[in-house]
This record gives C-alpha cells, structure tokens and sequence, in this order.
C-alpha cells in the first residue's frame, strides 16, 4: 500500500509517500519545505503569509516527493485537518480534496497532535512494524508528551486511537516560550534551535547563577503547564540589565541556558509524575521542541535512573519538527476514517487528539 500525505498546519510545507509492504514502513520520500527565512524577518508567523508560502510551495513541494519516490501508484491520500492555524490547514486540505478527485482515490483525515505521537511508530529497526497486538503488548498504556510551537500536552495513550488528554499548558506552549524568549535576546526566530545552540555554548562549571527563572506549576498536582509567566520572568530579567550586560554574548549564552533547562524541567517532572501514577510501559515524546538535543538526553537519564522498565520513545529530530511523514504514518493507522465525500474534510484549528472530522 502506498499513502501520499500533506501537512500544512503551520508555517512547513510537507509532502510525503510512505508505503507498507511486509508489515514494514518504508518511507519513499518526504520533502519539507520551510517558511524559516520568511517569518526570520517578522520574528513568527503569520498565518495569511504562511498561507500564501503554502499556496505557492505545495506544488513544488509534491512534484520532487513524487519525483523521488519514482511516480509510485498511490492508493490513499491524506491531509492534516488540525489542530493548527485555519488558514493554512484549508490550503492543504483544498489541494488534497483536488488532488484526490483528479486521482480518483480516498482521502484520510489526519489528526497533527497524533502524528506527532504516531510518526514514533517508525523510529528504530523493530519499530518498523504496525502489528497492533505486538503495540499493545509492549507499549500500552504510554504516557505521551507532545511539545511544540503550537503545542504542549501530557495524554494518556491505552491504543491507538484511545487517548486522554491528562493535562496541557494554560497559556504558551513550551516552543512558543523559547520562539519569544528568542526575540527578546534578538536572536531570530524559529527560537528553539537558536535558544538550544546559545545554551549549549554557556559553560556550566563557570555558572554563578546571576539569571534564575522560576519553573511554573511544576510542583502543583494536576499535569497542566504554564510558560507565558516564565517569558515574562525572560522579559524582566533582561529589561532589568544594563544594555552593556544585555548585549553580551555571556549573558544571551545564559539566559538561553536557564529558559532551556527551566522548560526540561517542568516537562520532565509532570511527564515522570504521569508515568509513575498510570504505570507507563512507555514514554513517547514528540512535536518540534522534542527535537532538542539536552531535553533528548535529560529524558532518557531520568527515565533510565527512575523507571528503567519503561521504554523511551523519541523520534529522529528530522521528524520531531513538522513534516508529510508524520501525516502518512497517522494515516495508515486511520485509513478506515477515508472518505470520498468531501464536504466532510473540513479544517478544525482546534481539534482534539481522538477527533477526525
Ligand atoms: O512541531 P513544530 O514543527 O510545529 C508545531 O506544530 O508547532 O514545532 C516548532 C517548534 C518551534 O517553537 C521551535 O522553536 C521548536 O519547535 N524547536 C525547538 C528545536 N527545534 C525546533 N525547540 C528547542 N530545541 C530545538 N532544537
Ligand atoms: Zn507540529
């Protein structure tokens, strides 16, 4: 079988072909195009300019996804409905509905938070398969954590398709934090990889904790979060600093550190809390901010160290950040919700983990 997906929820354009042979993923092309020079400029995105990048991107973007995975015979499309900036997800949904008709073939809503979670499904040699007894032997229940620029929740996973959102942020998402602590120090957005390469640079063993930000709700008892509070903690600390101080490349290098190392830990505490309280057989992290290289290693250290018989599962960076594979994995798994009536496929921009249509 082979599925073509699209992605558009946000500011990457995502095609992709996936086909399941053997009970095998084999992935036969994914080709992301991204905003990032666009946006750079307006320091975030814009959904009515990321729309018209979409517009413009989507069908170069499937004819080198087509191209590269040699012209394949397609026997599904699909297409993330949402959650997700309204505009944009109504771009890829239009060109798929044409796509789909022009083709002939049904169409599977996708949900992106699920995708997030799913495209795990694809990582490592003996992931490559989609037995679902073997899933539910060895994986369920799985606490999932999917964090990014529009994102962060905590869901209890007992199958696929059974989800309880347990708790998620209040305010910004985990991403969005780091985007906007990026554009305070003048570092150009997407934040999160500038934040993570200015972090990595700070030399711990010559910290003498001059920046201290607070780590939000990461003692209360439900599994909710809250990062606005801690970029404005971001805000004051650097309006509090003489221009001199702001501008130098010690104190942007740790300030990164300290917004980085306060988000890894609020993430990791509520996560640990929710793997003990639902005997988690598995952790699954994904979403953009998953892509992180320290939050990677903080995870697997406190899991190996506190619950070493959970597995820990984390996608390759290229796939935390958003792209079609993700879509077609997600797809594969819903492929009973295809449909051809096409007055169904609407763009929902807040939709639940669980919800299709
Ligand atoms: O999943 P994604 O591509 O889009 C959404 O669904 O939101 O996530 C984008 C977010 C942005 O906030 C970006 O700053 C963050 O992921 N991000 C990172 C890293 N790479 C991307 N955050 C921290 N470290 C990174 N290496
Ligand atoms: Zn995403």
């Amino acid at each position: 079988m082979k599925i073509l997906a699209i992605e558009t929820s946000c500011d990457d354009t995502g095609v992709a072909v996936l086909e399941i042979r053997n009970s095998k993923f084999e992935i036969r092309s994914n080709v992301v195009s991204s905003q990032v020079k666009l946006h750079k400029k307006y320091g975030g995105v814009y959904p009515s300019l990321a729309k018209r990048e979409h517009q413009k991107n989507l069908p170069l973007v499937l004819e080198k996804a087509l191209k590269e995975a040699k012209n394949p015979k397609l026997d599904l499309l699909a297409v993330t409905i949402g959650p997700g900036l309204e505009p944009c997800l109504w771009t890829g949904i239009n060109f798929a509905i044409d796509l789909a008709k022009k083709m002939n073939l049904p169409l599977v809503p996708v949900n992106h938070v699920e995708a997030h979670i799913l495209v795990n499904f694809i990582n490592g040699p003996w992931m490559k398969t989609h037995d679902r007894r073997f899933l539910s032997r060895e994986i369920f229940p799985a606490v999932c954590l999917v964090v990014s620029g529009g994102h962060t929740q905590l869901i209890l996973m007992k199958s696929i398709g059974n989800y309880k959102i347990l708790g998620e942020t209040r305010d910004d998402a985990a991403g969005e934090c780091l985007d906007k602590t990026a554009r305070i120090l003048g570092l150009g957005y997407p934040g999160g990889p500038a934040v993570a390469q200015f972090a990595s640079r700070f030399k711990t063993y010559r910290r003498r904790a001059s920046v201290r930000l607070p780590r939000p709700m990461i003692y209360t008892k439900d599994y909710d979060f809250s990062f606005s509070g801690l970029k404005t903690a971001v805000l004051y600390e650097f309006k509090k600093r003489s221009p001199k101080i702001r501008g130098s490349k010690k104190y942007i290098r740790e300030m990164c550190f300290e917004v980085q190392q306060a988000v890894i830990d609020v993430l990791i505490k509520k996560t640990m809390k929710a793997a003990k309280n639902y005997k988690a057989k598995s952790i699954i992290i994904g979403g953009g901010v998953a892509a992180n290289k320290e939050l990677r290693k903080q995870f697997a250290e406190k899991i190996r160290k506190e619950i070493p018989y959970s597995k820990f599962y984390i996608p390759d960076s290229e796939y935390c950040t958003d792209n079609g594979l993700m879509a077609a994995i997600a797809a594969y798994y819903r492929r009973k919700g295809k449909t051809k009536n096409w007055k169904k496929i609407r763009a929902n921009a807040n939709l639940k983990i669980g919800e299709y249509l």
